[in-house]
């Protein structure tokens, strides 16, 4: 999979794309993820992206030629599944989409910043929008990088332990149970026994009875209408 994610402010995701699980599967060659800096595309001397509203108001608007020029662009090298624009005002992001962009080929992950983008890079551009949850950032570049982990650490292959993504919480619409490590005791608090008895089976019914507890506790919202 390949992802291609256009901002201002490129230093904000490189960095995060150099560490841990991302880096592995760039290494693994299972993804790619390109960020081009949309001031390379800025067509006047001052390599302006962003101009004011029209109308007036306060915050600049990211311009259009600049984004139209980046994405037709990476358009003529490759088909996209989808061009995303980052936004409160898109649809909310879960486990389900995450699972859906796993399998696309080919995306490109638009971050806004200031007042966004003018209205017609997403009407001609953008085949759909994100939002990471109800709240206002200053731009679109966490957005992207949360989008972008979520969704490579689901490629086969990418985590050493396969059913290691499957057993995530929201997987099932449960949050996933207690975890522990050695010492089996910490200063008299001591892991649930059936973690150390061996017995599989008893210890998958724990998880699974843990599981439900956790969602029911925290999260029961995710358990729908149970009657
Ligand atoms: N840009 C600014 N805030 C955002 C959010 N909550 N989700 C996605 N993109 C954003």
């Amino acid at each position: 999979m390949r992802i291609d994610i256009i901002t201002c402010v490129p230093s904000l995701l490189t960095s995060f794309f150099s560490h841990s699980i991302l880096d592995r599967a760039v290494k693994k060659g299972l993804a790619e993820v390109k960020v081009h800096d949309l001031r390379d595309y800025a067509t006047n001397k001052q390599k302006q992206v962003d101009d004011y509203a029209f109308g007036g108001g306060a915050g600049m608007v990211l311009k259009i030629e600049p984004i139209a020029a980046v994405i037709r662009k990476l358009q003529a090298e490759r088909s996209y599944d989808e061009i995303i624009y980052m936004t409160p005002d898109g649809k909310r992001f879960d486990q389900p989409t995450a699972n859906r962009l796993s399998m696309m080929t080919n995306l490109i992950l638009l971050c806004g910043h200031y007042k966004g983008v003018d209205q017609r890079v997403r009407d001609i551009f953008v085949t759909s929008e994100i939002s990471i949850g109800d709240y206002v950032l200053s731009g679109g570049e966490i957005p992207a990088a949360v989008v972008a982990d979520s969704v490579i650490r689901l490629i086969p292959g990418v985590l050493n332990d396969e059913t290691s993504a499957l057993s995530d919480s929201f997987q099932d619409n449960l949050l996933a149970p207690p975890v522990y490590t050695r010492p089996a005791d910490f200063e008299g608090h001591s892991v649930p026994p059936v973690l150390l008895s061996g017995h599989e089976a008893n210890i998958e019914a724990w998880r699974a009875e843990q599981s439900l507890k956790n969602t029911l506790e925290k999260r029961p919202d995710l358990l729908g209408d149970l009657d």
